[in-house]
């Protein structure tokens, strides 16, 4: 029986899992790695501990599910997006630090793109805006800032990659200098239409064409893997960002189906088909998927730097709870937040506000407040942002969405996917299996390796774990959301004062 080995590189672990043919898990690892502030504003990860943590789990995985390399039809990939790294293609040595997608030390250089006109260039050929947390602006700090790498890069001997670039460089030894559409298109040098790198945004951005992967489609063989690898031989044969893996992993075949993860951020995703529609509301036009020679299919992003990283926040930052899950029952513990309001900007706020100057901000404490009602608050402000972008997306897509598929990891949380169908006022439907992403990863690679046939085998799997219908009236949702706003529009520019 094939079985198929996904690496899920997310922003704050390595994951990888094993999956059988009917899509189920077999075996599962995970691990932390360190994450590092410098700076205000600034987040890095080193890109030895992204794969160290991401191998040292692959080869859990395997063993677990006692399985060698031969049991193994294929690698797929899937990993945090837009997080920039550059190394030596000699040594294979990082020159530094990789920047995370949540880094804003790139915003006033952002201001000066915006105002020399390059955000309409950047709207028409990207589909995505002039933000920090794209990778073009990043990959031109680091070429500025990191010594003579400027000279080096133009000279070919550097390389640039997002995570999953680097990961399948590491598994061939070096051998592949690879990415796929839909990490590509995050970078703000990738043309979507044309579906290629773009020498006017090059230019823009001042990205010398030489540190560039070769784009290959998500659902293909990239190359095979190193003979002293964790899988000898085997082929990695797709690769998606994690967001884009998701919506696949959740078998969002057909335009207008749309899926939200909550992991570190929050993700939602429509499938837009194979005609990349402009966004009328600060949404994200960005590739869904390419399945080796068959049209590219298109989806509509809004996205949210913070959701359950505010989880992570009460456990680390302000230590009210001790693990991710306790929020439940303490946030649980009360009707409601008694009117506080928490808005975690803390990276800024992204769709559809677009703010990198926004920070957190939590209004309406009283004297009766408690750790249980920021708790609650935290909750409300996840699935706040969530609604926002909702509202964005419906207004976008002209049809109201009737139901909301959900994954990641504080999807499992009940009280905040009931909190999210009565703000959204539209069922909110949880599958069985809420790894989605390495779900997603694994069916790019399966369907390239002959594991499955096509996306219809794939719909097939997909099955219901609970639905959350809304439990309050409209108009509440409506009242709820005019005092959200109010919030909101405090935290905004909070940096520029
Ligand atoms: O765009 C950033 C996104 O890919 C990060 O995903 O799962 O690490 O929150 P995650």
């Amino acid at each position: 029986m094939p079985h198929i080995l996904a690496l899920d590189q997310g922003t704050t672990s390595s994951r990888a899992i094993v999956f059988n043919e009917a899509g189920s898990i077999v075996a599962m690892a995970q691990q932390e790695f360190p994450q590092h502030f410098p700076k205000s504003g600034w987040v890095e990860h080193d890109a030895n501990d992204i794969w160290n943590s991401q191998e040292t789990v692959a080869r859990e995985a395997l063993k677990k599910a006692n399985l060698t390399a031969t049991d193994i039809a294929a690698i797929g990939i899937t990993n945090q997006r837009e997080t920039t790294l550059l190394w030596d293609r000699k040594t294979g040595e990082p020159i530094g630090n990789a920047i995370v997608w949540q880094d804003r030390r790139t915003s006033s250089y952002c201001d000066d793109l915006e105002r020399s006109g390059g955000d309409i260039l950047i709207r028409r050929k990207t589909g995505l805006l002039i933000d920090p947390y794209f990778s073009g602006t990043k990959v031109n700090w680091m070429l500025e800032h990191y010594d003579g790498a400027r000279k080096r890069a133009e000279a070919g001997e550097l390389a640039f990659g997002t995570v999953d670039t680097w990961l399948v460089w590491k598994l061939t030894g070096g051998a592949v200098h690879a990415t796929d559409p839909t990490n590509a298109c995050r970078t703000l040098l990738y043309n979507i239409h044309e579906e290629q790198w773009d020498d006017e945004l090059l230019q823009l951005l001042d990205v010398p064409h030489e540190v560039l992967p070769e784009v290959k489609p998500s659902s293909g063989v990239f190359g095979e893997c190193a003979a002293d690898s964790i899988a000898p031989g085997v082929p990695i044969a797709g690769i998606g960002g994690d967001q884009q893996a998701a919506l696949f992993g959740q078998t969002c075949y057909t335009p207008g189906m749309a899926k939200n993860t909550y992991g570190t951020g929050c993700f939602l995703l429509m499938n837009l088909g194979e005609e990349p529609r402009p966004s009328k509301h600060n949404l994200l036009t960005t590739i869904g998927w390419k399945l080796g020679e068959a049209p590219t299919h298109y989806a509509l992003e809004g996205s949210v730097f913070i959701g359950g990283a505010a989880v992570q926040w009460l456990r680390d930052g302000l230590g009210i709870i001790k693990s991710a899950p306790e929020v439940e029952p303490l946030a649980a513990s009360v009707p409601d937040s008694g009117g506080a309001y928490m808005v975690s900007a803390f990276a800024g706020l992204g769709a559809p506000h677009w703010d990198p100057e926004a920070r957190g901000m939590i209004i309406g404490i009283e004297r009766g407040t408690t750790a249980a009602h920021l708790a609650r608050a935290a909750l409300d402000g996840v699935a706040f942002r969530v609604a926002d972008l909702l509202t964005a997306m419906n207004e976008d897509a002209g049809v109201p969405l009737k139901e909301l598929r959900v994954d990641g990891g504080a999807s499992a949380n009940n009280l905040l996917m009931q909190i999210q169908a009565d703000l959204l006022q539209v069922p909110v439907v949880r599958p069985e299996c809420v790894e989605t992403t390495a779900l997603g990863a694994a069916y790019l690679a399966g369907l390239a390796t002959g594991v499955w046939r096509n996306t219809e085998e794939l719909a097939a799997h997909w099955k219901i774990d609970r639905t959350f219908e809304p439990q309050i009236s409209a108009d509440e949702a409506a009242e709820r959301h005019r005092q959200w706003s109010r919030a909101i529009e405090r935290a905004k520019k909070w940096q520029e004062l």
